[in-house]
């Protein structure tokens, strides 16, 4: 497999894929390993052709099947790709630009995004072929960090005044150096205003059923002062037309 990822924040996530693997797989270190059982609650049932989008590692997709989700896996980056595929063998994992699925129209009943919309360069088209590949009826449920806490904030501790860092309106590449546990990770994205993804999915023509902000926690329970992610479930109208 090529070492070279299509898109310009995949290239950015294929250089730190090592990284994101130790990163991803070292106990209680990553966010995820909090919030799962409550972002699974939004998380239609199982027995689906499920489409995880930016699956990485394949963390999610792996959880999706061990509920009895039949997976099939994209991520621009071949390493998390080719991790994703040894760690789950009975998976479908492919290396592919969320613009530009490599799928049939309305082949899934499901999309999964879990913090992969964010790091996308092409949101707009990302969300166009979440929906021409979902069946009408079918649903996206989505994570993404919470634009009014990355939008404010600058750097990793939230006891400080808060910082609008430019303008909260204005989207724009970001690229954060995190270091926990001698892990080093730098997560490579956009910061983009809520209404981007809602105007996404409106465009698209997705219903919007439910948006939740979980109650952030830090490692010690103690709890954030502003929530962290930020889940919505969509269903692509069953009207629609792409
Ligand atoms: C924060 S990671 C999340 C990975 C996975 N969903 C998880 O929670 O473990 C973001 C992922 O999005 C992928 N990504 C970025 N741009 C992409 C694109 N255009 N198409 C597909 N995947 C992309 C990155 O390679 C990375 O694996």
């Amino acid at each position: 497999m090529s070492d070279k990822a299509i898109t310009s924040t995949g290239q950015a996530w294929e250089e730190q894929a090592r990284n994101w693997i130790t990163w991803v797989r070292t106990p209680e270190l990553d966010s995820y390993w909090r919030y799962r059982s409550a972002f699974f609650e939004l998380v239609p049932d199982s027995g689906r052709s499920t489409l995880d989008l930016g699956c990485g590692e394949g963390r999610v997709a792996r959880d999706l099947a061990a509920r009895g989700h039949r997976v099939t896996g994209v991520d621009a980056s071949p390493t998390l790709i080719g991790a994703a595929s040894a760690a789950h063998p009975e998976g479908e994992y492919t290396v592919a630009d969320a613009a530009d699925l490599p799928f049939p129209d309305d082949s899934f009943d499901l999309a999964i995004a879990y913090n992969s919309l964010i790091d996308v360069d092409d949101l707009p088209g990302a969300v166009r072929e979440a929906g021409r590949v979902l069946r009408p009826g079918g649903r996206l449920v989505l994570s993404i960090l919470h634009p009014a806490n990355t939008g404010i904030r600058t750097g990793e501790g939230d006891d400080l005044a808060f910082v609008v860092d430019g303008s909260y309106f204005t989207s724009r590449r970001t690229e954060d150096l995190v270091e926990r546990q001698g892990i080093s990770m730098k997560f490579t994205g956009y910061q983009r205003p809520l209404s981007a993804y809602t105007r996404a999915l409106e465009e698209t023509g997705f219903l919007i059923e439910a948006v939740r902000e979980p109650i952030a926690t830090r490692a010690d329970g103690s709890p954030h002062r502003l929530p962290w992610h930020l889940w919505i479930k969509a269903i692509r109208h069953p009207g629609s037309v792409l």
